[in-house]
Order: structure tokens, then C-alpha cells, then sequence
């Protein structure tokens, strides 16, 4: 703002000889005389001191920002990352994973531009607009007036360029992103591509997209051109405009050349606050569009996604008696039912299979009991007790799933296995134990790190019968009552299958075990067998009784026996 000022000086004192304005003698105090000796080498020092020290608050301004920014990001990213893993697994079939991604990264990072914006206008483009124009009207009321009008109308000239240059900026994107695609496909189906000799279609489809890029690209240089010589040709009218105007206000005496001058620099000035105005208006609603996304996201409460902690819910002290499905029926989505009126026992220390087709619902009975999904008609009770009256960290802690997807994480073996009991330090005997138990110890000890490879690394993948058993071994550390196995044996050859079955028996002794099989042979000595077919229980009862029914059973089982001879 001051910047102009000590010019001013120089033109009408030095140069035209007039006094010096009073303010000067004010600031320079006893100094004056030295000052008025050599006003044209203390103004020049002044230029350039203004010009630092504004530079410096510019930075120091810049730097402030950003902490703040990125500290508000790193905060909002944390919270709704927290607050996702909180929300029930419905939430990603809900969402879909990418779009979930997306408002965690993104989105957080976008929001930032809210306080960018805000800052940079309550800090900056608003008090410079405000004491700019406090100064004109104190030097010149009128001048000041024609000063913001010619201002306005400047931004106003090249707002249109503007909008123009980024619409062919975003279209250039668009178009380099989908050449992106199709480099990205075209790598993947090479092979194919060869063989079916669709080369040519291809690099036609590429031309295509390129010239497409080429000419957004084109477009946007052209705008730019108009949009840089329209915000020179402007400058230069409004200058013009305010020569004349000075000019006269000169002649009448109610101005000198040098504020003229400094009223010059200041259209200049005024053009930057009144851009700024516009262009972060326009990033604050974005940003707060990408605000209101999360916003959307933390609003999200397990209650709306089915699963709920009552109030007054309690501990599960421990597992005395039962597990009961009590006329149990559940649906993903409303009216279609994919479990119906299920109801079954199971006394502590039995080991119940569920068998059945692909999609006949066993998952999903599983899922049912440690209320990754909420019945939506009747109840699943635990000793007599709906297990929604239970805290949903007692009901879990009483239960070790292995699920049917091998979820690993992307760290170390020996932290995979500790997961199983995720809320105290486990030592490292515990954890090899447990390996041991889960036949897992003998090929983790052949890995490169030991139980210290880490599992993030491309190299290091695990084979599905291997990623098994540290499931298992996670579970055997996990320790629990209730243990709850989907399709323990899927996908292995009968190598591995046979290693993981011994780990499995060993892990169920003494514990009251749900495991959902397609494989009969591995279920067969199960206390209770349940059946399903389209999510009801068809049959029901042990191997024997069921051979002896000559049933669905009956029938799956020769297939399996049959199928397994030819092999
Ligand atoms: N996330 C989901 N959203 C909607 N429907 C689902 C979802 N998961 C499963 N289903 C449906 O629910 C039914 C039961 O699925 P479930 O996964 O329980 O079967 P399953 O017996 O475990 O099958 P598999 O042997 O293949 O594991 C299927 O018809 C399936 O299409
Ligand atoms: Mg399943």
C-alpha cells in the first residue's frame, strides 16, 4: 500500500520543488534536517525498504498459511479415516471403496483450499482494498472514485479470457486422461491385441485422442494470448482514462503530479484484491462442496448403517451356553431376503457346519454373529440374550473369525498374527506358538525375514493356503470361545488343504465352533450339519443321519466323493 508513496515524494519535491508533505517531518522527528538535506537518497532507500518488508509479510504470510492448512488436512484426514474404520463393513458396499478413497485424500486436500481462501481474503485482499481506497479518498475523493470504477471495469475486461483459458485448460485434461486410459489399457491386452490384430484400431483411437488434446491444448494458448494482451490493453485505457481526469484535477489545483502518480500505481493495485475477490470465491464453494462430501461421510453413524450399540447395551461376561438363531432373516437390500427364518442351536462346545451352494447365504450367517450385519427380522441370542444388548467390543472379543477373503495387511508376518489380540503387547513366544499350532511356522521360518517379512513388498506374496493359516494362527492367538471359519479350506490343493485342516481341528478343540464349508469331507464330523439352499435351512442333523435321510445332502456328498476318485 505504501509502496507508491516515497515516488510521490520524489516527483513533487524533489523534482518540482515543492515542501515536503508535513507526515514526513512527523516521522523523521529530530532527524529532519539530515532527511530534507537528502530526501532524494532517503526516498530511494525508502523504495526499496517498503518493497522488502512488504515481500517479507508476503512470505511470512505464505508460510503461515500453509501450516495452517496442512495442519487442518492432516487433522480432517485422521478424524474421517477414524471415523471410517468405526462405520460398520456395510459402508464400502454402500460407498464403494473408490469413491471412499477418494473423500479420504481428495477431498481433505481440496478442503484445504477453504482456508486458503478464507485467509487470503480476510488477510489480505480485503484490509489492501480497504487502505487503498482509505488513502485515495483522503487525497483525492473524486480521483478515487473514477480510480475503483476503472479498476472494476478492468477486471470485469479480462474475467471472460479468463473463464475461457481454464474451460480448454480442464477440457486438455480430460482428454490427456482418457490417453492415459487407453495406453493403460492397451498394456493390459497386448497380448490380445496381436492376436486379433487390432493394432490398427488402436493407434487410430490414439491419433483420435490426441488430437483432441492437441486442440483443447491449442485453444487454451489461444485465450491465454487474448487474456494476457486484454489485461495489458485495459490497463493501459484505464490508465488513459485517469491521465485525463488527473490531468484536469491537476491544472485545478486539488492534485499534484506525484499523487497523480501514485493514484496510477494504485489502479494497478486494485486490479490484484478485486481479481483475488472472484478467483477465491470461486475456490471456497468448490472447497466447500469437497466439505460438505465429508461432512456427508462423518454425519454417518452405525446406526443408519444397521448396526448399533444401544445405550444401555452391556458386557457379554463370557460364553456359558449357547449360540440361538431365532427365526433370523436378513436382506441387503429391502424385499429381496437372502437369509429366511433361520433358526438352530448351538450349545457351547459344538462344532456346527453350514454347507450348501455358491450364494446360498453361509457368509452371511456368519456375519450375523459377530454383528458385522444386523438381523432384519428376528434375533441371534448369546446365552438367551439378544446379542444386541450386548457392547459390540465384548460380543467380538468373545469371537475369532477367519474370514472367507484373506485379509492380510500390508506389514510385517509377525504383526499380522499379533492382530489377533490387537489391544495388548503379544511376545514373540506367544506368537510362534501359535504359528506352530496353525501349521504356519515351518514356511514363515523360509521366508526372507522371518517373521519380520513384510507382506507389503511384491515379493513377498503369500501363497492362499499360507495366507490361511496366519489367519488361523491369528485366531489361535486370538484365543477366544466362539471361533467362526468361512470356507477354511477354499481354493487349496489337497496338499495345503490337508495342512490347514490339521491347524483347523486344533483350533477348534474345546471351543464352540461355526465353519461354512462347499467341501463335505472336511465338515463331516461336525456335531450339527445345517443345510442351505436360497438362504433357508433345507436339512439338518449329523453325517450319518443325513446319509440316512438319502437327501440334498446325501446327493452333494456322492458328487464330492465321486469327484474326488477320478481325480
Ligand atoms: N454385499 C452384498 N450385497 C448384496 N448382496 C449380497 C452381498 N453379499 C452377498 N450377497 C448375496 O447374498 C446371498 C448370500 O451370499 P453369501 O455370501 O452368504 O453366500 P455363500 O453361501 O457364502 O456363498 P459362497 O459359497 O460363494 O461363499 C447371495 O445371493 C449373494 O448374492
Ligand atoms: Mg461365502
Amino acid at each position: 500500500m505504501l509502496q507508491p508513496w516515497p515516488l510521490q515524494v520524489v516527483f513533487d519535491s524533489v523534482i518540482l520543488d515543492k515542501p515536503p508533505p508535513r507526515i514526513l517531518a512527523t516521522l523523521a522527528g529530530p532527524f529532519w534536517d539530515a532527511v530534507s538535506r537528502n530526501l532524494l537518497s532517503v526516498m530511494i532507500a525508502a523504495l526499496v525498504l517498503v518493497a522488502l518488508a512488504a515481500s517479507a509479510a508476503m512470505y511470512l504470510q505464505n508460510i503461515a498459511y500453509i501450516r495452517l492448512a496442512q495442519a487442518t488436512v492432516r487433522k480432517l484426514r485422521i478424524r474421517l479415516f477414524a471415523h471410517v474404520l468405526e462405520l460398520p463393513v456395510a459402508l464400502s458396499r454402500r460407498m464403494g471403496a473408490g469413491e471412499l478413497i477418494e473423500r479420504i485424500t481428495t477431498d481433505t486436500d481440496d478442503s484445504q483450499k477453504l482456508v486458503e481462501g478464507a485467509s487470503t481474503l480476510l488477510f489480505r485482499s480485503i484490509p489492501t482494498f480497504l487502505g487503498i481506497t482509505a488513502i485515495m479518498v483522503w487525497v483525492d475523493g473524486a480521483l478515487a472514485l473514477v480510480t475503483i470504477v476503472l479498476a472494476l471495469v478492468l477486471v470485469l475486461a479480462t474475467y471472460y479470457f479468463g473463464v475461457k483459458v481454464k474451460g480448454a485448460i480442464r477440457r486438455k485434461r480430460v482428454h490427456e486422461s482418457e490417453v492415459a486410459t487407453l495406453v493403460e489399457a492397451a498394456t493390459k491386452t497386448h497380448k490380445w491385441l496381436k492376436v486379433l490384430g487390432l493394432n490398427k484400431g488402436e493407434i487410430e483411437r490414439m491419433e483420435e485422442k490426441s488430437d483432441a488434446s492437441r486442440r483443447a491444448a491449442v485453444e487454451a494458448g489461444i485465450w491465454q494470448g487474448f487474456y494476457v494482451s486484454s489485461t495489458n490493453v485495459a490497463l493501459a485505457a484505464g490508465s488513459a482514462v485517469l491521465v485525463l481526469f488527473g490531468v484536469s484535477r491537476i491544472k485545478a489545483g486539488q492534485l499534484s503530479p506525484g499523487e497523480l502518480l501514485v493514484f496510477m500505481s494504485y489502479l494497478k493495485s486494485l486490479y490484484k484484491p478485486i481479481r483475488e475477490f472472484t478467483k477465491y470465491f470461486i475456490k471456497i464453494s468448490k472447497a466447500l462442496a469437497c466439505v460438505e462430501r465429508i461432512e456427508q461421510v462423518m454425519a454417518l453413524t452405525p446406526c443408519d448403517m444397521g448396526v448399533c450399540e444401544s445405550p444401555q447395551a452391556e458386557e457379554l461376561p463370557s460364553f456359558r451356553r449357547s449360540i440361538a438363531f431365532d427365526k433370523v432373516s436378513y436382506a441387503f437390500e429391502a424385499g429381496s431376503e437372502v437369509l429366511r427364518e433361520l433358526s438352530f442351536e448351538i450349545p457351547k462346545g459344538w462344532k456346527v457346519a453350514l454347507v450348501g451352494d455358491s450364494g446360498s447365504g453361509k457368509s452371511t450367517v456368519l456375519n450375523l454373529i459377530p454383528r458385522f450385519f444386523d438381523a432384519t427380522r428376528g434375533s441371534v441370542r448369546i446365552d438367551g440374550r439378544d446379542i444386541r444388548s450386548f457392547t459390540l467390543e465384548s460380543l467380538r472379543k468373545r469371537m475369532a473369525v477367519v474370514t472367507q477373503d484373506l485379509v492380510l495387511f500390508s506389514t510385517t508376518v509377525r504383526s499380522n498374527i499379533a492382530l489377533g489380540r490387537p489391544e495388548e503387547e503379544v511376545s514373540r513366544e506367544e506368537i510362534v506358538e501359535a504359528a506352530r499350532a496353525a501349521n504356519a511356522h515351518d514356511f514363515i521360518m523360509k521366508l526372507p525375514d522371518g517373521y519380520e517379512t513384510d507382506l507389503a513388498s511384491g515379493e513377498n506374496r503369500l501363497s492362499g493356503g499360507q495366507a490361511k493359516r496366519i489367519l488361523i494362527a491369528r485366531a489361535f492367538l486370538r484365543d477366544a470361545p466362539i471361533v467362526l471359519l468361512d470356507e477354511p479350506s477354499g481354493g487349496l490343493d489337497p496338499a495345503s488343504e490337508n495342512q490347514v485342516m490339521e491347524a483347523f481341528d486344533r483350533l477348534a478343540e474345546h471351543k464352540t465352533v461355526v465353519v461354512a464349508s462347499h467341501r463335505l469331507p472336511v465338515v463331516a464330523n461336525s456335531d450339527l450339519i445345517l443345510v442351505l439352499r436360497q438362504g433357508r435351512i433345507v436339512e439338518r442333523g449329523d453325517h450319518r443321519a443325513l446319509m440316512r435321510q438319502g437327501g440334498i445332502y446325501h446327493e452333494l456328498w456322492s458328487r464330492q466323493v465321486r469327484a474326488r476318485q477320478e481325480n
